[in-house]
């Protein structure tokens, strides 16, 4: 491998090559295509910002420049140096008039990169992931997702929720039993967390409103195109909240998100082909319905012939349920008040119908379906723990929990959102894999 010499010309990255139009400038990158045409070579480099394309005319560099750049192969390492013009027609609106190109590694022709440019099955670039997230989709998906990340950041700092880290290794269930990693903790049964809930709610008590952003894991026995089993979850949780302010948090956070993205990330959603007018739709205030309302408009759509099974009160909704519903809004909608006996342990009953839980999910549109889940939290010692006994829940591992309703108990409440389903949706994706680097699914862990 060459050593890199020192830089020669201010060095540029390409999303923002602009700036240096009529300059001359060095990129650091890689060799993602090259194309011939007589004398002239046009070359596609990558730098992780962007694509740009060079053109190296025979007459105008040294031969060994022309050589180098005409036997280059795809994804070889190099530093190129050249002036910067402006070009309608370009995909950025610039090319680069390369005056030399620097080697760093060559990619033997012998051993050429494994991911071409013509399509390749999922499992095959699944199985190259580590490659396959080299190629401009697949980076404009990531840099996507880390703009949600940082809008919903954003969002809480600016709002005046305090951060608060929970633990990842965690003695007991938050979401149910049924989709624990178990982790042996010195020869001790504990478990990968599956939300921070219950610990926020703890620091909850201690500073009014604040978030986690974390790893949550479920040993989800899904093989969906919504199901990982390791997602980052962002989970606000606020003291005196009631179901409607979390409806309104969860309607400004998500108008937040798409809005930032619109923003910051466009030429991103443009190479990965999302129509922005889906996306531009997304303002508060977002529809709300009731489970009932929700389980009306799912037996209509049996009634139509639009569903296979007929929904049943009383049943939690399914993917193909969710999918129905949230295609017939164009921006998210909010199903609230599901029966107690599909949600989980912890959530306040509806002191209306007590058979309730104060709960939320909010469904993306475009049949996306769940992005987030969130609720009140019980606020009564007694109920509490009487429903930890229903559960089967060992009593001893809540006991803390139980404490927040002893010491100055308050009605309070949050809400988790699933940062893969997010950008899944933003993004226009058939599936979450492609959402985070390195996806953990059912039996797969790639690589
Ligand atoms: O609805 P869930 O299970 O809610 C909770 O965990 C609550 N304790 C959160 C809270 O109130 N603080 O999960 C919340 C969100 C879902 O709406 C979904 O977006 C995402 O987490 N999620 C998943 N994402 C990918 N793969 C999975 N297997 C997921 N399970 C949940
Ligand atoms: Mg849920």
């Amino acid at each position: 491998m060459a050593t890199p010499e020192k830089l020669a010309a201010p060095l540029a990255r390409i999303a923002a090559i602009g700036k240096h139009e009529g300059e001359s400038v060095e990129i650091h990158g890689w060799l993602y295509n090259l194309r011939e045409s007589g004398k002239l070579l046009f070359p596609q480099f990558r730098d992780g910002s962007g694509v740009i394309q060079g053109v190296v005319a025979k007459n105008a560099v040294p031969a060994e420049v022309f050589d180098a750049v005409k036997t280059l192969t795809q994804e070889s390492s190099v530093i190129v140096r050249g002036k910067v013009r402006a070009d309608k027609r370009a995909p950025g609106g610039y090319e680069l008039d390369v005056s030399e190109v620097q080697v760093v590694q060559r990619v033997p022709d012998s051993d050429p990169y494994p991911i071409s440019l013509k399509e390749h099955g999922v499992d095959f670039l699944m199985e190259h992931r580590h490659l396959w997230l080299r190629s401009p989709r697949q980076a404009a998906i990531l840099r996507i997702r880390a703009e949600i990340i940082k809008a919903c950041r954003d969002f809480f700092d600016d709002r005046g929720f305090v951060l608060t880290d929970p633990p990842i290794i965690t003695p007991a269930a938050c979401e149910g039993t049924t989709t624990l990693f178990p982790v042996d903790y010195f020869e001790e049964q504990a478990y990968l967390t599956q939300s921070g809930q219950l610990y926020i709610e703890a620091t909850a008590m201690a500073l009014g409103k604040v978030y986690s952003f974390g790893p949550t894991f479920r040993a989800e026995k899904s093989k969906t195109r919504r199901h990982l089993t390791e997602f980052w979850m962002v989970e606000p949780e606020v003291a005196f909240a009631t179901l409607d302010d979390l409806m309104e948090l969860a309607e400004g956070l998500v108008s937040f998100v798409v809005k930032r993205v619109l923003e910051k990330r466009r030429p991103d959603l443009q190479v990965i082909g999302r129509d922005l007018g889906k996306l531009e739709a997304v303002q508060a205030p977002f529809p709300r319905i009731t489970y009932d309302e929700a389980v009306e408009r799912l037996q209509k759509g049996h009634q139509d012939g639009k569903l296979e099974t007929r929904f049943e009160w009383g049943g939690d909704l399914g993917s193909p349920d969710e999918t129905f519903l949230s295609a017939q809004f164009d921006r998210p909608v909010m199903v609230h008040r599901y029966p107690a006996g599909v949600k989980a342990f912890y959530m306040e009953p509806d002191p209306q119908r007590p058979e309730l839980a104060l709960c939320v999910d909010v469904l993306a549109p475009e049949g996306y379906g769940e992005i987030i889940g969130g609720s009140q939290r019980m606020a009564s010692y007694e109920l509490l723990l009487e429903r930890i006994h229903q559960h089967n829940l060992p009593e001893e591992a809540f006991k803390w929990y139980l404490d927040l309703r002893k010491y100055g108990s308050v009605p309070h409440g949050g809400f988790g959102m699933g940062i893969e389903r997010v950008v899944a949706w933003i993004c226009g994706l058939e599936h979450v894999r492609e959402t985070i680097p390195f996806p953990r699914m059912l039996y797969r862990l790639y690589p």
